[in-house]
């Protein structure tokens, strides 16, 4: 079977795009899960139940978030009736949401694990502690696993990569809005890529207006980061074939879509 995930979608830039290339994307990979992390969906900061629902109308099963999970208040009126939700599973006990789900396609079920890393970001229980234990409770009833690792350093979402090799089905990286070429099938069948990369503007840095951006770097002044509301878009996502009997991955292939790197059927 066939998983499509959507990096970080960031604002309306990011929303209209996968509106838009959503249903081509699907036309040429013919995935059979579609996941979409919407963190940054609302504005930048955190997703709304509006924006959850319109994911789900637009062909996503499942939704993941990350350290902005809670931008939006709007959030806390509906996590909890929210099926296919997904929050970093290590944050503290008592937290809304819930860090794993089950999606159904046929007779198959797919976990989807969201975790949030810990290296220059805030302190949370531990990812790879909470990974085997999120991976055991998984494996009861499925063998394909579906792990997007929220986070900022390379080396800590290459770790969990490997740490999980022959668990899971894929590990993949989001957070960092660009999009690296490491993706590849680990020797125990584990799919990887370090970061999927972002959905929305395509000429701001990590989705907000640049000018506010260079600002804060040459003032150290607090600036507050926009979305930029026009100019070009960006879709970033990764397609990843899994052997359901296994669970193990076949295949991964990275998605990348802009001016630079143009659509095709
Ligand atoms: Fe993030």
């Amino acid at each position: 079977m066939k998983l499509l995930f959507i990096g970080d979608v960031v604002g309306s830039p990011g929303r209209d795009m996968l509106k838009e290339y959503l249903p081509k994307i699907k036309e040429k990979y013919r995935p059979h899960i579609t996941v979409v992390n919407g963190e940054n969906a609302a504005g930048g900061r955190g997703i709304t139940e509006k924006i959850y629902r319109e994911f789900l109308e637009w062909g996503a099963q499942a939704v993941t978030l990350g350290n902005h999970a809670w931008d939006n208040r709007d959030v806390f009126e509906f996590i909890g009736n929210a099926k296919y939700l997904v929050r970093p599973a290590n944050f503290p006990a008592g937290t809304p949401g819930e860090g794993l789900k089950f999606l159904k396609w046929n007779q198959l079920e797919i976990a989807v694990i969201n975790l949030q890393a810990r290296t220059f970001m805030p302190s949370l229980d531990c990812p790879f502690i909470k990974a085997d234990q999120l991976v055991r409770e998984a494996k009861k009833r499925t063998p394909i696993i579906f792990v997007d690792f929220h986070g900022e350093a390379t080396s800590e979402k290459q770790a969990i990569g490997w740490y999980l090799d022959g668990k899971v089905s894929a590990v993949v990286g989001t957070h960092t809005h660009v999009q690296t070429a490491d993706d590849r099938i680990l020797p125990n069948g584990t799919a990887y890529l370090t970061d999927v990369g972002m959905t929305g503007p395509y000429d701001g840095i990590l989705g907000m207006e640049r000018e506010a951006v260079i600002h804060r770097f040459l003032t150290s002044l607090p600036v507050r980061f926009e979305v930029p509301k026009s100019g070009r878009t960006i879709i970033s996502a990764v397609i990843i074939d899994i052997d359901e009997k296994t669970g193990h991955s076949k295949k991964i292939e990275r998605i990348l879509i802009n001016d630079d790197h143009p659509f095709y059927m």
